[in-house]
């Protein structure tokens, strides 16, 4: 397989610099790949590939890198190892590595783990909530307040997800309204953050700009992120309008890798080697080595013996 030095990526996402106006100057970007990547591998990946997974993709600047969740095995068994995950990870100065914590058992376990931020997970959906976490919206609100509790009390930033905002697997249409009324509480209950999840990748630029506009009426837009996962192949496009729309914080996942085990058919997420390409194009800072990333990518496609998702990496490959 040829290496990617031969591709001018350079060319094409370094020089051009277009009017970026209407776009944010710089986007964070959130790695969800050791997370949400490989929560839905069916074979279990041996503990030292994650590590050493989030330990390149520590080296490649980008600035938080979602590690694990503390969720049930019973119900992720992947995520398993947890703890000896965020033990065995080298944790750059300057980078975050938040986990999934659904409710209070799962943030003392992350924090005895060493986890220095954790994510609460809620959806605007009432089905994908009792399949994803076994209970109610309500109920679900109720146990994140109390991780928000104990979070305060340790001085634990906490972001909030909000999955189905653009279509449930379950229940279909979800209301923009219905989104921005849980990412309300979400935020209100002290999230620094709110990352909207379209978890099965339904989305069309139009949903995402009715949704956004909804939301961004309850929730600062400086405070919201877009999480998109590209089963319908809309994602990078989803992006480009929430950016337009002054969202500045991007989720993405290396190689394509994910899906949610309680979202079947739902593919993984933007690849984060064709998201920084495509804001590299644009002239966004990121901080990000796109080469070091493809790198990444490969060694992770590698492991898993398959064939990346990203179609900038592929198409590195070719030419
Ligand atoms: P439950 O069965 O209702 O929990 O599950 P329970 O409180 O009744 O406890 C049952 C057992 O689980 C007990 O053990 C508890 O101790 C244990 P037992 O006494 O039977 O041996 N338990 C736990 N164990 C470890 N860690 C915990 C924990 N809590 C209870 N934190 C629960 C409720 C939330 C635990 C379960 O439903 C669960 O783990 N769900 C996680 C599902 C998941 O991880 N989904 C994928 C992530 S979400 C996603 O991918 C979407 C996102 O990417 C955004 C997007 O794309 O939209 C974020
Ligand atoms: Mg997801």
């Amino acid at each position: 397989m040829p290496r990617f030095a031969a591709v001018p990526l350079s060319r094409d996402t370094t020089r051009r610099q277009v009017s970026t106006a209407a776009f944010p100057q710089r986007v964070k970007v959130v790695e969800v790949g050791p997370r949400d990547g490989l929560q839905n591998e069916k074979s279990v990946v041996p503990t030292p590939v994650k590590i050493r997974l989030i330990d390149m993709l520590s080296e490649t600047g980008l600035p938080v890198i979602e590690a694990t969740s503390f969720v049930s095995p019973r119900w992720v068994p992947q995520m398993a190892d947890h703890a000896e995950v965020m033990q065995g990870i080298n944790k750059l100065p300057g980078v975050s590595y938040p986990v999934l914590t659904p409710n209070l058992k799962g943030f003392q376990a992350a924090v005895a783990a060493g986890a220095k931020e954790v994510s609460i997970f809620g959806a605007a959906s009432e089905l994908f909530t009792k399949k994803n976490i076994n209970c109610s919206i309500e109920e679900s609100l109720e146990r994140f307040s109390e991780v928000m509790n104990a979070a305060r009390a340790a001085s634990i930033p906490v972001r909030g997800y909000v999955s189905c905002v653009l279509g449930c697997p379950y229940e279909g249409n979800i209301s923009a309204a219905k989104v921005a009324e849980v990412s309300k509480k979400m935020y209100s209950m002290g999230c620094y953050e709110i990352s909207l999840g379209d978890t099965i990748g339904i989305g069309t630029p139009g949903s995402m700009k009715e949704m956004l506009a909804a939301v961004m009426k309850e929730v600062p837009v400086g405070a919201l992120a877009v999480h998109c996962h590209d089963t319908y192949g809309q994602a990078l496009a989803n992006i480009l309008v929430a950016l337009q729309m002054g969202v500045s914080v991007v989720d993405a996942s290396v190689a394509g890798l994910g899906g949610c085990p309680y979202a079947q058919g739902a593919s993984g997420n933007v690849a984060t080697e064709d998201l920084v390409y495509m804001l590299n194009g644009l002239g966004i800072h990121t901080g990000v080595d796109l080469q070091k990333l493809m790198d990444t990518g490969t060694f992770i496609c590698n492991a898993l013996n398959r064939r990346t998702n990203s179609k900038v990496s592929q198409a590195a490959c070719r030419l």
